[in-house]
């Protein structure tokens, strides 16, 4: 399959939402990435349900909602409510994962599981037949605009063993430090999905390196 490209809106202008939202929405984007910190998972606080509505009223593509919050159980039928397409809980925030993971797909969601950057590929064995999506963590999560992690090469490598011995139809996003030195490489490695924030919106023409982006 062709790659696909989520830009991430923690790097928006959120005094313009909804003129970076159409920007996303005329280009060859495929997904919204949506990332949602609760200042205790991660040490720092994103923005919650109103603003992820505020979204989904003029996006005309999926919202990839990231959840960087402990507890996750506790809001899905509201991320659904607020208007996500996947909803993507971290594992190592998720004690009772495989019971979340089916509670998100009853809801009408694809689901996705996220890893740390120190978190093993390994312990998604005995769950990557039952999910849509793992976001493999290539920064530390809580902060835009950090420096990719070299050590997620060998894990998108490693993953792609484990879904093909699996027969799991899984794509693998990469999150964090994405850029234009760096998405060849992942994508021929083996990545499904590319979140990019920084890169895309720092630039000076943030629709070109979408299509840049998109170009291997
Ligand atoms: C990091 C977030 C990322 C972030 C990526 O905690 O999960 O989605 O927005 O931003 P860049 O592409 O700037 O590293
Ligand atoms: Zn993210």
């Amino acid at each position: 399959m062709n790659h696909l490209i989520a830009p991430s809106i923690l790097s928006a202008d959120f005094a313009n939402i909804q003129r970076d939202v159409e920007m996303i929405n005329k280009s060859e984007a495929d997904w919204f990435h949506v990332d949602i910190m609760d200042g205790m998972f991660v040490p720092n606080i994103s923005f919650g349900f109103p603003v992820i509505k505020a979204i989904k009223k003029h996006a005309t593509k999926p919202l990839d909602v990231h959840l960087m919050i402990e507890d996750p159980d506790r809001y899905l039928q509201t991320f659904k409510d607020a208007g996500a397409d996947i909803l993507t809980v971290h594992l190592e925030a998720c004690t009772h994962l495989h019971r979340t993971v089916q509670a998100i797909k009853a809801l009408g969601m694809k689901a996705g599981v996220a890893i740390n950057p120190h978190t093993s590929v390994n312990l998604l064995i005995d769950i990557i037949s039952d999910i849509d999506l793992v976001c493999v963590m290539s920064v530390n999560p809580g902060f835009g605009g950090q420096k990719f992690i070299e050590n997620t090469y060998h894990k998108i490598s490693d993953l792609r063993e484990i879904i093909r011995a699996k027969k799991s139809s899984a794509l693998i996003e990469i999150d964090g430090g994405v850029d234009m030195n760096n998405y060849k490489k992942l994508v021929e490695t083996g990545a499904n999905v590319l979140v990019a924030g920084n890169t895309v919106f720092s630039s000076a023409d943030p629709n070109k390196t979408i299509s840049d982006l998109k170009k291997i």
